[in-house]
């Protein structure tokens, strides 16, 4: 189980690393943001991939691997035509894409959140009692933190179930583990209706949180290394 988190910044601006379905979709954004989105999961999920299948790290090589939307909104991925040996879900968020990626059937989910001030509306309208209850709890740097955090692991589960926001919220209830030394916590969700609980794990990176979640064993998410992924080498090819 391997992610990446990558800066908007760091995207190759020329879409020549896109694939036919996908510049398709790119034509028919009307506004940059949502467009820029778009290219920052293609390209994170791209470099994962390619990482993670020990593909090249080359605009038309990227162009064959192709991410494309499923009628339920979850990514499907081939590559040069045929579905990929993996399996992933991907975010956005403000700058930064974030991919989980694993070579394991299962379904995966993952989400990156901006910690923000959520109201207590907010968390009265989309949490369970008990989550309410955790959050009620909360102390010093937590009290901000865990609305946004639950939240986000709702969210990572509602991806492995493939079913987004159509599914209330409350349908699915996140229980956290006490924290622990070290950047990397673990959470699980509970997700009565389908009899399942699902692990996860989640931490913080600068004003972020991040979860993950999976419908199968859930190691500790690595993070690619630079060489594995070689971000810089595509933008150092790219003309200006
Ligand atoms: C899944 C969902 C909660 C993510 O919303 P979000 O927090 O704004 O966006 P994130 O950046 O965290 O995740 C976006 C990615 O989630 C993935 N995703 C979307 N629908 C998904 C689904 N049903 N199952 C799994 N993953 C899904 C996609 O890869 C998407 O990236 P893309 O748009 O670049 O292809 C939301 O898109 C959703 O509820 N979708 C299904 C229902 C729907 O379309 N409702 C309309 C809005 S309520």
């Amino acid at each position: 189980m391997n992610y990446l988190l990558q800066q908007k910044g760091g995207v190759r601006p020329e879409p020549d690393w896109l694939g036919p379905r996908e510049l398709e979709r790119l034509a028919k954004f009307k506004f940059d943001k949502p467009r820029l989105d778009y290219m920052l999961g293609r390209w994170t999920a791209k470099n994962a991939i390619s990482a993670t299948l020990g593909l090249e790290h080359d605009p038309a090589a990227y162009a064959l691997i192709q991410i494309v939307a499923a009628e339920d909104g979850a990514p499907e991925t081939t590559v040069d035509g045929h579905p990929a040996p993996v399996s992933l879900s991907l975010s956005h968020s403000h700058d930064y894409g974030l991919c989980v990626i694993t070579r394991e059937t299962y379904a995966v989910g993952c989400d990156i959140e901006l910690v923000e001030d959520r109201t207590a509306t907010f968390v009265q309208d989309y949490f369970t009692e008990p989550e309410r209850q955790i959050v009620a709890e909360a102390q010093g740097e937590y009290q901000r933190l865990l609305p946004t955090l639950i939240w986000s692991a709702k969210e990572s589960a509602l991806k492995v179930l493939r079913q987004g926001l159509r599914l209330d919220t409350r349908k699915v209830e996140v229980e956290l583990d006490p924290p622990h030394e070290g950047p990397w916590q673990a959470l699980r969700v509970h997700y009565p209706d389908g009899n399942t609980v699902f692990p996860g794990w989640w931490r913080c990176h600068d004003d972020y949180v991040l979860t993950f979640a999976a419908d199968g064993p859930m190691p500790c998410p690595q993070a690619f290394s630079t060489e594995q992924t070689a971000q810089t080498l595509l933008l150092e090819g790219s003309p200006q």
